[in-house]
This record gives C-alpha cells, sequence and structure tokens, in this order.
C-alpha cells in the first residue's frame, strides 16, 4: 500500500502538498478549511510588521496561462495576525507563518514573533518581485540571503525555510547561500515578473504596472529551479508553481522537491485541487510501485542525488 504523508524537517504531514503563500490564506477560518479540503500544511499570506493596505485595483489580471498578481503584500500587521495563527492551529496540520521584511532586522523580528503566535515553521518571502522595499531586495543576492538567513535563524526553535526568486542568474547560488545562512529548506519558486497591456486603454492593465505570473505557464521554470537547485543542496525543497495536477506535482518531486504549495489553482479550481492531486499521485505511486514519496524525490536525476 502507498502512502503520502512525509516529515519535512519534523513538521509531519498527511501528504506533501501546502497551501502557498497569498491564496486563501489571509484569516484562519479559511486556512481551517483549505486544511478540511487536504492539505498537508498551510502556508500564511506574508505578513509584516505594520498593517498594510497594498496595491490600488486592478491587482490581478487573470490569463490564459495563469495568473499576473500585484497585491502589494496587504496584511494586517503581525500582531493582529498572531490571532489567525491561533485559530488557523485547530486545523490540526502544520502551519508555516510566512513574513516580509524591510531590514534584516525587521525579518528576524516576524520570525520571533511567528514562533511565538505557535506557527510550526517559519517562510520568508524573500522573492515578492512587486512590492518595493518589501521584495527581493532582502533576496536577490547570495550575500543578501545567507546573512538575513543567519540572523532569522539565531534563535528560532522551529524550521527556517527560504523563499526564493526564479528572477535571478541563478537560482541554486540563492539555495546554497540559505543552506548556508542555516535555512532548514529551500522553496522555489515564487512569481515571474510580467506584465499586462490594455490595448484598448493603451496602457498596464495592473495599477502597478508590473506584477507576479504565477499559474501553468510557469511550471516549466519552476520545474527548472528545483532540478538545479536539487544538485547544489542537501536540505529539503519545496516545489511551487503551477501545480494543478497529481501529475505536475510528481514532476516537481522526481526534479528533487520533498513536498510542493499550491497557489493559482486554489484560485482557479477551488480547495478540492488537494484531496484531487493527492489522489492522482497515490494512483500513479500504486500503479508503479512506490510504497513512499521519498523513493520518487529526485528520481528525474540520472544516478540520483
Ligand atoms: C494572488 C497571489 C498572492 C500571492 N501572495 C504571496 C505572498 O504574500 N507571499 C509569497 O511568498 N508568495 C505569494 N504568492 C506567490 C505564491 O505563493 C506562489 O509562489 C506562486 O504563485 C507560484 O505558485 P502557483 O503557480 O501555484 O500559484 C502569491 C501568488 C498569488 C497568485
Amino acid at each position: 500500500m502507498a502512502r503520502l504523508s512525509v516529515d519535512l524537517c519534523g513538521l509531519r504531514m498527511k501528504n506533501p502538498t501546502m497551501l502557498a503563500s497569498g491564496v486563501l490564506d489571509e484569516t484562519g477560518k479559511s486556512m481551517v478549511a483549505v486544511a478540511k479540503a487536504g492539505a498537508g500544511a498551510i502556508v500564511t499570506k506574508s505578513v509584516g510588521r505594520e498593517p498594510r493596505p497594498g496595491h490600488g485595483n486592478p491587482c490581478v489580471v487573470e490569463l490564459e496561462c495563469g495568473l499576473l498578481n500585484a497585491m502589494g503584500l496587504p496584511n494586517p500587521g503581525i500582531e493582529a495576525f498572531a490571532q489567525e495563527i491561533r485559530e488557523a492551529k485547530k486545523a490540526g496540520v502544520p502551519i508555516i507563518g510566512s513574513v516580509f521584511g524591510g531590514s534584516e532586522d525587521e525579518m528576524a523580528g516576524l520570525t520571533m514573533a511567528m514562533q511565538r503566535a505557535g506557527a510550526d515553521a517559519v517562510e520568508l518571502n524573500l522573492s515578492c518581485p512587486h512590492a518595493r522595499g518589501y521584495g527581493t531586495e532582502l533576496g536577490s543576492t547570495p550575500e543578501a540571503v545567507e546573512s538575513v538567513c543567519r540572523r532569522a535563524k539565531q534563535d528560532l526553535k522551529v524550521p527556517l525555510f527560504a523563499k526564493l526568486t526564479p528572477n535571478t542568474p541563478s537560482i541554486s547560488a540563492l539555495a546554497v547561500a540559505a543552506a548556508h545562512g542555516g535555512a532548514d529548506g529551500v522553496v522555489a519558486i515564487n512569481t515571474l515578473k510580467g506584465m499586462a497591456i490594455s490595448t484598448e486603454a493603451r496602457m498596464p492593465i495592473l495599477a502597478n504596472k508590473v506584477g507576479g505570473l504565477s499559474g501553468p505557464a510557469i511550471k516549466p521554470v519552476g520545474l527548472r529551479c528545483v532540478y538545479e537547485i536539487y544538485d547544489s543542496v542537501e536540505i529539503p525543497i519545496i516545489g511551487v508553481g503551477g501545480i494543478c495536477s497529481g501529475r505536475d506535482a510528481l514532476e516537481y518531486v522526481m526534479a528533487g522537491a520533498s513536498a510542493v504549495q499550491i497557489g493559482t489553482a486554489v484560485w482557479t479550481e477551488g480547495p478540492g485541487v488537494f484531496s484531487k492531486v493527492c489522489r492522482e499521485m497515490l494512483a500513479f505511486m500504486e500503479e508503479n510501485g512506490f510504497k513512499t514519496v521519498g523513493e520518487l524525490v529526485g528520481v528525474a536525476h540520472a544516478g540520483g542525488r
């Protein structure tokens, strides 16, 4: 009998799927609902020190191949959000607190606040492509990534994940830096920087002009990033970008991911996507004689790790 349960840096997950930061994870209630629908773990919306309204509308464009968003990291601030974490914990699955900040000190403070609020792990958002001052400033160079991870990890007891940007010449260099800085895992990828233009209005559609592309269009990029990172680091990789089916999730696992996150497909299909992905993964494993997800991690690399 095949089983989907995984242990990710000590987080016990009933399956390797996680809700990605940014979709249906702004409130405790919505996180509980997504967990009930089958997600193995939940990543919260990225939270900062102070409340932030985010960018003006339009902040999302639906494209044939995915979504383009420039939400601008709207959130109520960590103090208010702690209550949502406490509510989300009722779901009985690991809750990973995502944080963003403008400096290493701010990131470290938020990381500790997430731990105090009860988060089972913390994800550093080092990769938002459309929030000036809070986006990739701390995540664009290996030096910055290593330093922010080291500072955030200093007094942290729960696992630390670094979410990396694909908008870089070498994502594996960023992953190596995160590992050197003490991150327990890396998350790849955040959205790709993009744009949509209204020919009628002759102007960019997003109020912020540029945004982050997600969904099926970015799956080949995410896969390539995970594949490259797997050759460079020993810490677990969490794959994300365009996953809509069990086959998509399995591609990420075979590229080297120990777990996967789903964002846009939750927006387009609803939270039922989690049980569908899990059902399809399990069917593939049973048909092909795999007993655990771990047996499949990285198998697309000739000769393994
Ligand atoms: C509407 C929306 C909001 C997002 N907000 C965040 C965020 O707050 N923090 C973050 O790290 N990533 C955020 N993301 C990026 C996703 O977590 C994910 O990395 C990306 O969308 C690729 O996965 P997907 O193709 O499954 O959506 C957001 C994505 C979308 C579509």
